[in-house]
């Protein structure tokens, strides 16, 4: 692309070839590297597009100035681009094969090198939290520039696959009400109204849902979304969604349209698809509803196998109705030291594992660990019986059962190289509408409040006892669904409630008195008896997004200015404190 008149410069430090060679040239960008080779000096100077080698024999001035400069300031350069000689090419620069020879230089901003914090090119990298109090110089790495790079390119892709597909863009407030998406939310305390507060939005689902009783018929938004909860490596306080919503469509159609969203946004082919598993089958077999399928390594249930068996850590669990669940790792793929697998109860210990017994096969014998406890009939019932360990998570509770499980199938992915390359997705389908929470003593929905439960199943909803944890409505599904991608949720999504009785049972499954509904939500419940299309949507997860597409973990190179872990900026240093008078205005008061 030609750029507009008006720069500084001629060209970018990344783009000069053989083919300007003769041309006179104005560069303009930071100092990268200065080499004094006896009396023949070089700069590398360096933009986001590239470097350029600068010479200086045919330098008109006085060549103390290349003293002065120091590493990180801003120079401006002219001079005419030369053939580099056979012996000086280098391959591993794109511009490699010239350099500039420079007649005149300025330097725009000289970089106060005996403070700067640190080199943002050196090869030994700064701490994470030196780099993120210095987030604009660590800005200035290739890495951040290339992921931030890929974000806006994404970020024009989907906004250009969902206009092609008929959907408007359309802006939904920041400050707003709160949105329930199970977090704690940021709250605004007015100035005009003593004692009130706006709510940053967790998402924009009731407002999503107005656009569709408004009429709009297709939404989407690349929005921010603020939501206080406990971060991990894959969690923002404030984090992107492409958030979407459309009238008169079915499951079938939110998934046609996700399945193209992602096959433009990871370059994938036409005939690309993406394949179904229900949430039980994925507990069942992966432990988890956001199972990695790049490689297998499939849970088996063995809970029934071990109830009449001799260690009773596993017999108890058995006969009290929990969990047992086994991973057998062939000899082939991996085989265990002591060390290896004494190291493995710290594996499972976040997730309330109490250990992880295994045993070996080899060539039919039993060895090591509780192979003793293996009986004849236990090992002609195992699923595997091959070279290699068994391994087991146990516990009375199935959630903790399966979390283990997922823990140390996860682990041993890791462990043994299975990830390999390329995307592995699917549609996580038919959740469970709610699950009882046991200290709130009340149902939780397991998606938000307004996601449908199944059609065959709304008599059971409207009729069933709300207070019963054993009752009808713990057995619902929900037409709900959840795409996930080499074992990261990216997005997720629901068709919603579009009937004002249904939405009011709902708030009462949830606890919600008539009352609290209406302050909360009445003007939301109020709209849905003014004719509502049936509609539904999903939002994805952007950050994660760019975090597969940059092959990063942290989710925090994928935005310009993150948090950390403790949600705060270290380089603006907040949150931070407010001035007394900022304070009275607001009209509230610290303890
Ligand atoms: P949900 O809560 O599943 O659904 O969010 C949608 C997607 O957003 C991403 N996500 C996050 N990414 C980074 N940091 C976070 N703290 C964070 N929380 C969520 C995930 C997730 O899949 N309103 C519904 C969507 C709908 O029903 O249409 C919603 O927000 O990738
Ligand atoms: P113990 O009899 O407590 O020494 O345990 C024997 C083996 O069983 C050890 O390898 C423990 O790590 C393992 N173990 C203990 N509790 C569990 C559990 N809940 N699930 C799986 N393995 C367990």
């Amino acid at each position: 692309m030609r750029e507009l008149d008006g720069l500084l410069r001629t060209h970018n430090c990344g783009e000069l070839s053989k083919a300007n060679v003769g041309q006179e040239v104005i560069l303009c960008g930071w100092v990268n590297k200065y080499r004094d080779l006896g009396g023949l000096h070089f700069i590398d100077i360096r933009d986001k597009f590239g470097l350029t080698q600068l010479g200086f024999e045919a330098f008109k001035g006085d060549l103390g100035i290349l003293k002065q400069v120091s590493l990180e300031s801003v120079i401006w350069a002219k001079g005419k681009v030369n053939e580099r000689p056979a012996s000086a090419l280098n391959k591993k620069m794109a511009t490699g094969e010239v350099e500039i020879q420079v007649t005149q230089l300025k330097i725009l901003s000289q970089c106060n090198i005996d403070k700067l914090p640190f080199l943002p090119t050196a090869k030994v990298e700064a701490t994470e939290d030196l780099k993120l109090k210095y987030r604009y110089l660590d800005l200035r790495a290739p890495k951040l520039q290339k992921i931030l790079k890929i974000r806006s390119e994404a970020a024009q892709i989907a906004r250009n696959t969902l206009v092609d597909a008929g959907f408007l863009e359309i802006e939904t407030p920041i400050l707003f009400k709160s949105t329930p998406e199970g977090a704690r939310d940021y709250i605004v305390p007015s100035r005009i109204h003593p004692g009130k507060v706006y709510a940053l939005p967790q998402s924009p689902q009731t407002l999503k849902q107005l656009l569709m009783i408004g009429g709009l018929d297709k939404y989407f938004q690349i929005i921010k979304c603020f939501r206080d909860e406990d971060l991990r490596a894959d969690r923002q306080p404030e984090f992107t969604q492409i958030d979407i919503e459309a009238s008169f469509v079915t499951q079938e159609y939110i998934q046609n349209l996700a399945t193209k969203l992602m096959a433009s946004l990871f370059k994938l082919s036409d005939d690309f698809s993406i394949s179904i598993m229900s949430y039980q089958d994925a507990m069942r077999d992966y432990g988890c509803d956001k199972p990695d399928l790049r490689y297998d390594l499939k849970h088996h249930i063995l809970t029934d196998l071990f109830k009449d068996s001799d260690f009773k850590v596993f017999s108890s669990v058995s006969q009290e109705g929990g969990l047992i669940k086994g991973i057998f790792i062939p000899e082939e793929m991996g085989t265990f030291s002591r060390k290896d697998t004494d190291s493995l109860v710290e594996v499972v210990k976040p997730y309330g594992g109490k250990g992880v017994a295994f045993f070996k096969i080899e060539n039919g014998q039993l060895k090591a660990g509780i192979s003793k406890f293996i009986t004849p009939d236990i090992f002609k019932a195992l699923p595997e019986q091959g070279n290699g360990t068994w391994f087991f998570a146990a516990d009375g509770e199935h959630s903790v059962a399966h979390a283990c499980g997922d823990a140390l199938r996860r682990h041993f992915a890791d462990i043994l190289n299975l990830k390999g390359e390329g995307y592995s997705f699917v549609w996580i389908n038919d959740f469970p509408l709610l699950e009882w929470d046991r200290d709130l003593k009340r149902f939780m929905a397991v998606h938000h409040p307004f996601t449908m439960p199944k059609k065959e199943q709304l008599d059971d909803f409207l009729n069933g006892d709300v207070n019963d944890p054993e009752g009808p409505l713990k057995d619902l599904l929900a037409e709900a669904y959840d795409v996930v991608c080499n074992g990261y949720e990216i997005g997720g999504g629901s068709l919603r409630i579009f009937d004002g009785k249904v939405q009011d049972q709902m708030f009462k499954a949830l606890g919600f008195t008539p009352e609290e509904a209406q302050s909360q939500f009445g003007f939301f419940l109020e709209a849905l008896d003014y004719g509502t299309p049936p509609h539904g949507g999903i939002a994805f997860g952007f950050d994660r997004i760019i975090m597969i597409l940059a092959g990063t973990d942290n989710i925090r190179d994928t935005i310009a200015f993150p948090k950390t872990t403790s949600a705060s900026d270290l380089m603006a240093q907040t949150p931070s404190s407010v001035a007394g008078e900022q304070i009275k205005e607001l009209h509230f008061k610290w303890d």
